[in-house]
């Protein structure tokens, strides 16, 4: 049987902490064994806001080292401006959009309301989720691993895909899916009542690739006890339980769990335990980072590659959607 397709992408902002890897690249990285997979980074996606060019450029970089070393495969990987097919499908996109919706979004609601530039707005980021259907149905993807918080995305997504059937007569596009796989949610070390963010500050997220000093701090002074009421695990323990079974230290996990249901679990044990199995993940991916980046030119060389070989698979839905659409093709 055809393998079925997985799309995700992701915007390139400069650091990955561990919310990040546990709760969506982990899972893009397992999915590759079971579909065949497309991950984009989106770096038209990230000139919605306001932005720096050169900052924009080391950060598409840096988030393909960063994704290659910790296990997506080079040849599902591509950058988003090197398909610009995807632009091209979203204008045609835009045609098929009620207008009406865009400004209910609550990515764009949120994302508006904090403009740092003085409040500019740009189309761009009211257009955003046109971008982003383009993403999905330009390799007419059937899965979308993706956090709850882009349902809504992926809503439209399958309004545009149906209007464009209905108005060319041909059920040409198949409705993407979201995929919601068991997504742990990380929270803050040093607020676990909140999700680890890099927004929130430097206490709150800890980034895979930082040095083991950093991690052990971090962890080290991570909040256990956030005043639950006696008997009840709190949100502290529970991220720092949570942490050790994601980064897969499976006999930690059981032991300091027998420990704590015999009311005996030391946090200072939990939390070395926590710090070590971040430190041996973040160590394993350190490596491969550094031999990637030995490496740069090639490396670089095989995602120009691959995004043009991936470019292929989007050019085929373009024409196909031109030709639907009423619109001459450039012959390629
Ligand atoms: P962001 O950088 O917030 O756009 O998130 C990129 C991806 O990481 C999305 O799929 C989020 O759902 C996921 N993510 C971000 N923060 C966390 C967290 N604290 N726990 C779990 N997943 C997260
Ligand atoms: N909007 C997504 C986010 O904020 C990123 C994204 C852009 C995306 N295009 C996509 C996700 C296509 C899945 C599919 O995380």
């Amino acid at each position: 049987m055809e393998k079925k397709t997985v799309l995700s992408c992701i915007q390139p902002t400069g650091h990955m902490h561990f919310g990040n890897y546990f709760g969506a690249v982990k899972n893009w990285v397992d999915l590759q064994e079971k579909y065949d997979c497309f991950y984009g980074v989106v770096n038209y996606h990230a000139m919605t806001m306001p932005y720096k060019p050169d900052k924009l450029r080391q950060n598409t970089w840096d988030l393909i080292f960063n994704l290659l070393a910790t296990g997506i495969q080079p040849e599902n990987l591509f950058i988003q401006s090197l398909v610009p097919e995807h632009s091209e499908l979203s204008w045609i996109f835009n045609c098929f959009t009620p207008y009406g919706r865009l400004n209910q979004m609550t990515q764009f609601k949120d994302k508006s309301s904090k403009s740092t530039d003085d409040g500019f707005i740009s189309a761009g980021l009211l257009n955003y989720p046109v971008l982003q259907a383009a993403d999905i149905l330009i390799y007419r993807a059937d899965f979308v691993p993706v956090g709850k918080d882009q349902d809504q995305h992926l809503e439209l997504t399958r309004t545009i895909a149906s209007r464009f059937n209905n108005q060319v007569g041909k059920e040409y596009f198949v409705m993407p899916k979201g995929l919601h796989t068991e997504t742990p949610k990380i929270a803050s070390t040093a607020d676990p009542t909140r999700k680890m963010s890099k927004s929130a500050g430097e206490k709150h997220y800890i980034n895979v690739f930082d040095d083991e000093a950093r991690i052990r701090k971090q962890i080290r002074s991570a909040v256990t006890d956030t005043g639950e009421p006696s008997g009840e695990m709190s949100a502290g323990v529970e991220n720092l339980f949570l942490l050790i079974k994601a980064g897969g230290n499976e006999q930690a996990h059981v032991s300091l769990m027998e420990d704590y249901n015999a009311d005996n679990l030391k946090y200072v044990d939990l939390k070395e335990a926590a710090a070590e199995t971040l430190v041996a993940l973040s160590q394993k991916f350190r490596e491969k980072r550094a031999e990637l980046l030995a490496n740069k030119k090639e490396v670089k060389g095989q995602i120009k590659a691959s995004s043009a070989e991936i470019r292929k698979r989007a050019q085929q839905t373009l024409k196909d959607v031109k030709d639907l659409s009423g619109l001459m093709n450039v012959r390629f």
